[in-house]
């Protein structure tokens, strides 16, 4: 399938605008939900590599080290298949409290020689009130089958100065159906969202949704839902140290490295687009930045690796680096929908190749 993605799919769908390709992409995705006993098959051949154990991460059973990163399926209208493309964990959003339609279009660019994409999407999205009523009609028919991550932002219409409370009530909607939740403090596109990954803000952020999500527990009777928290590949490693002693001072349970690039780790051959960088320019930068918390929390902390991951090599690289769980994006656009399944079978068995 790699091969016939690459050599006959991927030039059709690349045909069309980066966009448009995106969206039929999700068309079919949903397409093939319909069909929810093919799913099934599909997920008993691609979801569990051969002879391999789950791996338990923050109360959580994963059944490979793929996941699919935030971004892709924003409205959750397509993850109840992810699971029978391969992907070991889904992540939906980022959801914001407000619906909201991003920034203008064109507003996603692909560099094939480098196998990159640029984007300044903007967090578009129907907004947390809808979303978790798709969610809640999806987890009633039982399509839950792999864990469901739910990536949470500020609303653009909200001052920097109010986030804590649109983030509280997109927690406070949502979390029914999460299995973890990652505030995500990272993506270039909204205006001083990254602002919040520093000491003026981003204590009084954690430690609030950290209150919330264990008031919600001690109330329920349940365990906390696994908090996490994605970040910049654009920090100093001062400014990741802060990051970090903050989680760790307040419980957070992980790590998510990293999101797009403001910077240009690497000179692009074409005209580089304003947004944030993904795919192979990304790749170093990211697992550098993983080794760096891996290394600093003496390999305890959990972390979930994701940039620029293209193949077997950079996938192996990044759980060297010390993450338990990666996801893929860009990735999964230039190798094709069995990618995930691919990489997790080499990750289990330590095969040379992806395919
Ligand atoms: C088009 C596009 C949209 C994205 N949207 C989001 C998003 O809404 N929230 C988020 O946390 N990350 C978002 N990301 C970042 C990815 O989740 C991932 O962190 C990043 O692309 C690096 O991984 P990759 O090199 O495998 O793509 C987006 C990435 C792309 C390419």
């Amino acid at each position: 399938m790699g091969k016939f993605y690459e050599s006959v799919l991927r030039p059709y769908l690349f045909r069309q605008e980066a966009e448009k390709a995106h969206e039929s992409a999700v068309h079919y995705l949903q397409f093939l939900g319909r069909f929810p006993f093919l799913c099934r098959m599909m997920e008993w051949r691609n979801l569990r590599p051969p002879r391999s154990k789950s791996i338990a991460l923050f109360g959580l059973q994963f059944p490979n080290r793929v996941g699919l990163a935030a971004g892709m399926d924003k409205n959750a209208k397509f993850w109840p298949v992810a699971g029978a493309l391969g992907f070991g964990h889904v992540e939906i959003g980022t959801v914001t409290y407000h619906p909201q339609q991003g920034n203008p279009r064109p507003r996603l660019f692909r560099y094939p020689e480098q196998e990159a994409l640029i984007n300044r999407m903007g967090f578009n999205n129907d907004g947390a009130t809808l979303i978790e009523k798709r969610l809640g009609k999806q987890i009633r028919r039982n399509l839950k089958r792999i864990p469901l991550g739910i990536n949470i932002g500020k609303s653009r219409i909200i001052r920097i100065e109010q986030a804590v409370e649109d983030y509280l009530k997109s927690y406070h909607l949502l979390a029914e159906h999460a299995d973890y939740f990652t505030i995500n403090v990272s993506s270039p596109n909204t205006p001083h969202l990254r602002k919040l990954q520093g000491s003026e803000y981003l204590p009084a952020l954690l430690e609030n949704l950290a209150t919330a999500n264990f008031e919600r527990a001690r109330k329920l009777g349940t365990k906390p839902i696994p908090m996490l928290v994605k970040i910049s590949p654009d920090l100093t490693y001062r400014e990741i140290d802060f990051i970090m002693e903050t989680v760790l001072d307040l419980n957070y349970d992980g790590i998510i490295a990293t999101n797009t690039a403001v910077s240009r780790p690497v000179q692009l051959r074409t005209r580089s687009e304003p947004g944030g960088l993904s795919g192979r320019p990304l790749q170093k930068r990211s697992t550098d930045i993983i080794r760096y918390i891996s290394k600093s929390t003496q390999g305890k902390f959990p972390i979930i690796g994701v940039g620029g991951i293209m193949d077997f090599a950079s996938a192996g690289e990044k759980i060297d680096a010390g993450a338990s769980l990666i996801q893929i994006y860009t990735g999964w656009i230039y190798r094709g929908p069995f990618f995930a399944k691919h990489l997790a079978r080499s990750l289990a068995h330590g095969h040379k190749k992806w395919i």
